[in-house]
């Protein structure tokens, strides 16, 4: 059984065809790449998935259930918990704080005691235990998006969707955290979904990868088979030739 299936999904924004008919699924312990120009539909499809948004047309299923209308808090306590693109801790919690919270609000049941030491386990995972009592609004884009990272593990998921975890960072930093994603499936057991334009880091870690554009999806397969289709090289610079050369390029570097 999939952990995650989504049935022809439409939604649209007034005159903005968002999501146009899409359906994909997600294997359990996989990492699906969810890939796309900018205004492709990705972040509109997390949203469907975590009932942000109730499609027009179409199902999700989570875990064997079609959650399709369900209000965002239930579909969370099935054990989803997801990134924003644009993080979105407590400013005025501390690092530390935004984390317990995150543990408290979720449907584990853990004593003061144990929370805090949960707690503590997850910022050492992301080296965040450094920068416990830091308030969050205080730091930088490198350290947002690890908390960031950190409140969904918090929640112990078994189904992590990641909204650009990636962005932002500089070459190090993206080391950084595509070394914790991949460690925190194995530690976590999490079925993942990440969205990303970081192509050379989404095409080491991912399994599969999806393409989205103009509200469809264009392409689905490999990393390598991804990397090499004309028609996503294309929708992603206009001209083949170039895109073809600049894929070769990132390979390498990846
Ligand atoms: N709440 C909304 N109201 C109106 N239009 C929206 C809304 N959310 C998304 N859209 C539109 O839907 C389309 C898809 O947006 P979406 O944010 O899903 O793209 P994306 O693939 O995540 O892009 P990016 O890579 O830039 O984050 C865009 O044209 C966007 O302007
Ligand atoms: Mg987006």
């Amino acid at each position: 059984m999939p952990v995650l299936q989504v049935e022809d999904i439409h939604k649209s924004f007034g005159g903005v065809r968002a999501l146009q008919g899409i359906s994909m699924s997600v294997e359990e312990g996989e990492i699906l790449g969810l890939i796309g120009p900018n205004g492709a539909g990705k972040t509109t499809l997390f949203n469907v998935i975590t009932g942000v948004y109730k499609p027009d047309k179409g199902r999700v299923i989570i875990f064997g259930k079609d959650v399709t209308g369900w209000p965002p808090h239930r579909i969370a306590l099935l054990g989803v918990a997801r990134t924003f693109q644009i993080p979105k801790p407590f400013p005025d919690l501390t690092v530390y704080e935004n984390v317990l919270v995150s543990i408290k609000f979720s449907n584990r049941r853990l004593s003061d005691l144990e929370a805090a030491e949960e707690a503590k386990r997850i910022l050492e995972f992301l080296g965040l235990d450094k920068h416990a009592h830091m308030l969050a609004a205080q730091l930088n884009v490198a350290l947002e998006k690890r908390l960031e990272l950190a409140r969904a593990l918090a929640r112990q998921p078994r189904l992590l969707l990641l909204d650009e975890v990636f962005a932002g960072l500089n070459p190090a930093e993206v080391s950084y955290m595509l070394e914790k994603v991949k460690l925190a499936k194995k530690e976590f057991n999490l079925t993942i979904v990440m969205i990303e334009h970081v192509m050379h880091a989404v095409m080491e870690i991912a399994d599969r990868i999806v393409v989205l554009h103009l509200g469809r999806k264009l392409a689905e397969g490999t990393p390598e088979e991804i990397a090499t289709n004309p028609r996503v090289i294309e929708a992603y610079l206009g001209d083949p030739k170039l895109a073809l050369a600049f894929v070769k390029r990132f390979k390498k570097q990846g």
